[in-house]
């Protein structure tokens, strides 16, 4: 695994956090955060937006990735990610947004979350191990 240092985690961290300040979760009442750090050496964050057709709500991991991609272009790698909430809960990154993931991240890119038992850095190839691919014959 690519390791961060503490100084970019904890970077990474707060920018989470204000992130997180912005969700609109009317409906859960859970505040969610991410911040990606890139290859190109910028950091997008993004929070949790939801909609009155439930269905329709994006996690604060696709609403960052769709606001690098808007930024910088579809050239983007994401090689850190880290996700918070406000509520002191754990909040690993949901399937749907390890699909989305995987199509711009490096398989060794650290993934930092909430989890039961603390907060938790996985390698995203170990939370993500057999994303779905279109190889056509
Ligand atoms: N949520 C995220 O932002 N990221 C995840 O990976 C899982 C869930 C949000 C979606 C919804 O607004 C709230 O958390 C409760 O599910």
């Amino acid at each position: 695994m690519t390791n961060l240092d503490q100084a970019a985690l904890d970077e990474l961290t707060q920018r989470a956090l204000e992130a997180a300040r912005n969700s609109y979760s009317r409906y859960s009442g859970f505040s969610v955060g991410a911040a990606l750090r890139l290859s190109n050496g910028e950091t997008v964050t993004g929070t949790n937006v939801e909609n009155v057709s439930y269905g329709l709500t994006i996690c604060a991991e696709r609403s960052a990735l769709v606001s690098a991609v808007s930024r910088f272009g579809p050239g983007i790698r994401v090689e850190a990610v880290v996700v918070v909430n406000l509520n002191g809960a754990p909040s690993p990154p949901c399937g749907a947004c390890r699909q989305v993931l995987a199509e711009f991240i490096v398989p060794d890119a650290p993934v930092t979350f909430p989890a039961s038992d603390g907060v938790r850095t996985m390698k995203f190839s170990e939370l993500m191990p057999l994303a779905f691919e279109m190889k056509l014959k």
